[in-house]
């Protein structure tokens, strides 16, 4: 019984083991070029509620409540004819240096504060990808 009971325990112990070191061998390349870790993705997501949807609405449909009023509107950004149209580079340097950066209206806010944060770029360019086809 009482062997038993140790034998249990050791069990656990390993599996904890072989979880921490699974653990760790997954979060070691998210931190790689060109990944974005799971913090910089929910800053990103964050982002996207609080800023871009303001503009570009909550679905990337160009619905939202600040968008009405623009000129020239944001287009639908969950159109797979404009997704391919673009490159994630395109994406990167509209958020970072708004329309102007990429010769579109200045109406299309710059994110200096981003610059410093390639990552949350990057995060929020994933952001606008899953937006395609929805
Ligand atoms: C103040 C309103 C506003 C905010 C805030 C805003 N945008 Fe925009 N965005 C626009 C407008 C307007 C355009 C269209 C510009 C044009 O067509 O000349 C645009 C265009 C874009 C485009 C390019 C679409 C194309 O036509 O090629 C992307 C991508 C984009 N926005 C992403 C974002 C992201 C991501 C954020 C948040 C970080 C954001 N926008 C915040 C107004 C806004």
């Amino acid at each position: 019984m009482r062997m038993r009971t140790v034998r249990v325990l050791s069990g656990r112990v390993v599996a904890g083991l072989v979880t921490a070191a699974f653990g760790l061998s997954i979060s070691l390349p998210s931190l790689a070029a060109g990944q974005v870790s799971e913090a910089a993705m929910k800053e990103a997501k964050e982002i996207w509620q609080t800023r871009c949807a303001t503009c570009h609405g909550t679905g990337g449909k160009g619905d939202g409540p600040a968008g009405a009023a623009l000129n020239p509107k944001p287009r639908d950004l969950t159109s797979e004819e404009w997704q391919k149209s673009v490159t994630d580079d395109y994406i990167e340097k509209i958020i970072v240096g708004g329309g102007q950066a990429v010769g579109k209206s200045p109406l299309m806010a710059a994110n200096p504060d981003l610059a410093g944060k390639p990552e949350v770029v990057r995060g929020l360019t994933r952001v606008v990808r899953d937006l395609k086809g929805k």
